[in-house]
């Protein structure tokens, strides 16, 4: 197993208010996978990678790479976000560069791994722009590009194609999915869009509202490159469109639950 989340919960202690993210998190992840989840909006998805990224820590469970409990940021771990996250005082290829410079591997090393990266993401030629200088599908391909560079065995991304126009995300989840197919590196993607989890994903985590918990795991079966027009797809589409639905149902009903218990609260109030 290449990475395995076992009863992971998040609580966020934010006086007065304590919010439970995720409750009871448990899952595995297999070498060369690529995992897609999806949930809605709130749900805990970014905690649930940041978590992975070893930039937060669960309040209970644990996580594991490779067997190893995950603590701390790892080497072999990276992610793609999706505000893209570049230095803006860095040019394309120092951005690409910068997580070897980290590592002190030598300049030339460093400068010939990206510009081979800058080369496969379409970017030969801007390598000496600044981001203030690109579109922002071209702010991702270095945000890719950068992710890659340090050679990890895992890719995290978080909402990577969600902030770009929807004809730049069509290339780029192309381009990603055949870097997966190439690569055979373990990927994770969180999305908020379902078409773009069914078109990338050997299989997709469903998670529940908030506290978020795993709700349903359903393997992709289909070959690939897939046409959202297939009538496979709609069929999976339509089959966890509702898983959601009923979830977004259950989060609406929950919070007018709430509010109905404060408002007899209230009564109960005047009453006295
Ligand atoms: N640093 C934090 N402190 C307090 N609450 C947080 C923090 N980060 C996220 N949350 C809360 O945790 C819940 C899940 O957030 P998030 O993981 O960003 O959801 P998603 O990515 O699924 O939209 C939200 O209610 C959010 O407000
Ligand atoms: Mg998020």
């Amino acid at each position: 197993m290449h990475v395995e989340l076992s009863n992971v919960t998040k609580v966020y202690e934010d006086p007065p208010e304590t919010v439970t993210a995720l409750k009871d998190i448990s899952f595995n992840v297999n070498e060369g996978e690529f995992l897609c989840i999806v949930g809605p909006s709130g749900c805990g998805k970014s905690t649930l990678l940041r978590m992975i990224a070893g930039l937060d820590r669960p309040s209970s469970g644990q996580i594991r790479f490779r067997g190893d409990p995950l603590t701390a940021p790892h080497s072999k771990i990276s992610m793609v976000f999706q505000t893209f996250a570049l230095l803006p005082w860095r040019t394309v290829i120092q951005n690409v560069e910068f997580g070897l410079e980290i590592q002190g591997r030598p300049k030339m090393e460093r400068q010939e791994v990206a510009m081979d990266l800058l080369d496969m993401v379409g970017l030969r030629g801007s390598e000496n722009l600044y981001p203030k200088q690109l579109s922002g599908g071209m702010k991702q391909r270095v945000g890719i590009a950068r992710a890659l560079a340090i050679d990890p065995e895992v890719v995290l991304m978080d909402e990577a194609f969600s902030a770009i126009d929807e004809f730049t995300a069509e290339a780029l989840r192309a381009e990603v999915s055949d870097i997966h197919k190439k690569s055979r590196k373990t990927f994770l993607l969180v999305t908020h869009n379902l078409p773009e989890a069914i078109e990338l994903a050997d299989r997709i985590l469903v998670l529940s509202a908030r506290p978020a918990r795993v709700k349903s795991i359903v393997g992709i079966d289909l070959d690939r490159p897939r046409a959202s027009t297939d009538s496979e797809f709609i069929t999976i589409h339509k089959d966890i469109f509702s898983l959601l639905q009923a979830e977004l149902e259950n989060s609406l009903m929950r919070h007018r639950l709430g509010e109905l218990q404060e408002f007899k609260k209230l009564k109960d109030m005047e009453d006295r």
